[in-house]
């Protein structure tokens, strides 16, 4: 039997609706701007698509949208000082530096100078441990997007068995986090995980966050399990053409799970469109209103 496939254009389009809306009644209610700044170090081409994905996003839903591009020399210094910048902004609620940065410069120090009530990416220690105690945190996109996604689809996800394949603070960690928080026994599994295959299967649902193309196959798989596939990998296509592959080998995958998101089109989506509803719950938090019910 096929499986239900989970379309993050169709969540997506919820969740960018909503923002639209909020934007909407906080101008007409507040004379508020929610503002968006997007940090692009370099030329790397995958991140200028997001990127520009993102500026566009925000825009659409009547965000005020500010892009700042350094080249891939820039300094660590040269980066600290545009985030300096746009901490004490007003007009500016939310800032998102593009990862990953060139070598030269220190991420670590570069999230750590974003002042974490602007945090919208969730990646400041302050907002990942306020999240992991259950304190209101800024919560990362691409996590947010998949919890929303899964409640939609499983409804209560109390007790369910949630494996993350992947431990990077950006997906795997928040991930799992986020999973715990919503009372899923929960496995990360990682590149030192023995026996990886069988650990998969014990997952109802199987979060692939691990960078590797295709690399979870349809037996790793429990029959009617939920997979969120978050891996966007650009592979060779036999006519020198690329496509866009998840981390989870869709054609064997659908054929066992219960519900799977597709790449493109599934989490993808959901961070862009999470990202626009934290930045409203940034500007929100830092004018000390109630987000609005729309
Ligand atoms: N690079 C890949 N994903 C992300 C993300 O969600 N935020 C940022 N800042 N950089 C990324």
């Amino acid at each position: 039997m096929s499986a239900t496939i989970i379309d993050g254009k169709i969540f997506s389009a919820r969740v960018r609706e909503n923002a639209g809306r909020q934007v909407a009644a906080l101008k007409a209610r507040h004379g508020l701007t929610p503002g968006l700044a997007v940090v692009l170090v370099g030329e790397d081409p995958a991140s200028q698509v997001y990127v520009r994905n993102k500026g566009k996003a925000t825009t659409e839903a009547g965000m005020k949208s500010e892009e700042i591009r350094l080249s891939a020399e820039a300094s660590e210094e040269e980066v600290l000082a545009v985030v300096r910048r746009l901490n004490a902004d007003p007009s500016i609620h939310g800032i998102l530096v593009q990862l990953p940065l060139p070598p030269q410069v220190n991420e670590m120090a570069v999230l750590d100078a974003i002042d974490p009530a602007k945090d919208v990416d969730g990646f400041h220690v302050i907002n990942t441990g306020r999240q992991a105690v259950g304190l209101p945190a800024m919560v990362p996109c691409t996590p947010l997007g998949c919890i929303i996604m899964l409640k939609e689809v499983l409804g209560d996800l109390s007790g369910l068995n949630a494996v993350v394949v992947g431990r990077s603070n950006i997906v795997g960690k928040p991930m799992a986090s986020l999973l715990l928080s919503e009372n899923c026994t929960v496995t990360i599994a990682h590149s030192r995980t023995r026996d990886l295959p069988a650990v998969c299967r014990g997952a109802d649902i199987l979060v692939a966050a691990v960078g590797r193309p295709e690399m979870i196959r349809g037996d790793w798989i429990k029959p009617g399990a939920t997979v969120i596939d978050v891996g966007i990998n650009r592979i060779p296509k036999e006519d020198g053409k690329t496509r866009l592959v998840g981390d989870v080998c869709f054609a064997e995958a659908v054929e066992v799970a219960g519900a799977i998101t597709p790449v493109p089109g599934g989490v993808g989506l959901m961070t862009v469109a999470c990202l626009l509803a934290n930045t409203v719950t940034a500007a929100c938090r830092q004018m000390g209103i109630e987000v609005p019910e729309v």
